[in-house]
């Protein structure tokens, strides 16, 4: 067992010495967890299979689930990629550093583990200075997935990442609070029109904008249809209490739904947390004083809320709430990034 120790880094200009020592366990083949603007990464040399091996291990992840590798700068890419398309030096330059990741044809640098056996690798370069001197200094592509337990919710501060990965890793990078508080977009740049697998950072509006046409793939196509079989879901991003989704077409009819599953789980005697907006913070302590109430945000403010989301279910299953209940925000912006995690991460979907 790994004690673990969690260093203390400035977010905007990094301590190069505390850099310096993060570098020196990434180049002994040794994983670092560090802050990036999505959510907090657990990072091992890319170019070495068995540093990569204990991300795996450290996250209890299985070995068929790919990797993203992180580069400090776009000129860097020939070393992961090749046949790199004309669109993705454009998307780039458009969108780098920043929560994008495009899957481009691998180089045989990168080992199979890192991609899970595929020819293709994820890339991205990420908007963080201790991301960025971290990847420099250790003069290396960093492959990291999210410094969480497989399928639990996403680590946005060092605290999660310590609460989940304490004693299996030696050290965390603490840079504060990440700011976007979900993943990157992921993209399929090997097809035309290039495909959104997942949802993220960068929103679909903004892609389409700069691309013309981007497709999306089947499992994360929230935008107009819903695919609604929680069995068939793939489990993700979960917290541990039921996560009750209320998902509407119209985000103002939520309420009523919501009160009738609240009185259910409250005759059951059960402990509920509500994750919900700002406008709704006084009918809440008005109506269900006892309930564990999470402000993510204003309703006009989706950026705030998803950087909230993976923070408010953590501090509600740290209250030991039976059932959480939170109501869909829409598919603008980032809002279709919140609404593929809340699909994966919830109990039951409820359509309302
Ligand atoms: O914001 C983020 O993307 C964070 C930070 C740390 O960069 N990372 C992250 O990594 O969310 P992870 O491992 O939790 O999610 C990586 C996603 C997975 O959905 C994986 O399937 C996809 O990227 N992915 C990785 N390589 C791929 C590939 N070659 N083809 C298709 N999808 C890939
Ligand atoms: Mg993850």
């Amino acid at each position: 067992m790994k004690k673990t120790t969690i260093l203390t880094v400035n977010s905007i200009e990094p301590e190069q010495e505390i850099i310096d020592q993060a570098a020196s366990l990434i180049q002994n083949g040794q994983v670092v967890a560090f802050p990036t603007e999505t959510v907090y990464g657990l990072g091992a040399n890319a170019f070495d299979s068995d540093a990569v091996e204990k991300i795996f291990i450290a996250k209890g992840r299985p070995s068929n689930d790919p990797l993203i590798v992180h580069l400090a700068d776009a000129m860097d890419l020939k070393k992961v990629a090749i046949q790199i398309p004309e669109m993705v030096v454009k998307l780039g330059e458009k969108f780098w550093p920043g929560p994008l990741t495009l899957v481009v044809p691998k180089a045989r640098s990168i080992p199979s583990n890192v991609t899970a056996g595929l020819d293709t690798v994820a890339v991205r370069v990420p908007n963080h200075p201790v991301a960025l001197a971290l990847i420099r200094t250790s003069q290396t592509p960093i492959a990291a997935p999210s410094a969480n337990k497989f399928s639990g919710v996403s680590p946005t501060n060092a605290q999660h990442v310590y609460q989940d990965l304490k004693n299996r890793i030696s050290l965390i990078l603490d840079g504060g609070s990440t700011s976007i508080g979900v993943e990157s977009t992921v993209l399929d740049c090997t097809c035309w029109p290039p495909q959104v697998l997942r949802p993220g950072g960068i929103s679909l509006e903004d892609l389409r904008a700069f691309l013309g046409d981007v497709g999306i793939y089947e499992n994360s196509d929230n935008e107009n249809k819903v695919v609604l079989s929680p069995g068939m879901l793939d489990k993700h991003y979960s917290p541990k209490a039921r996560l009750y989704y209320f998902l509407s077409t119209d985000p103002n009819n939520y309420q009523t739904f919501f009160v009738n599953s609240i009185e259910k789980e409250l005759k059951a005697s059960q402990k509920i947390g509500v994750l919900t907006i700002q406008e709704d913070k006084d009918w809440f302590n008005q109506h269900y004083p006892d309930i564990e109430l999470i402000i993510l945000g204003e309703r006009a403010n989706l950026n705030q809320i998803a950087s909230n989301l993976y923070a408010g279910l953590r501090v509600l299953d740290e209250k030991n709430v039976d059932c959480i209940f939170i109501h869909d925000f829409g598919t603008q912006g980032v809002g279709l990034a919140i609404r593929d995690r809340l699909i994966r991460a919830a109990s039951q979907v409820i359509e309302i």
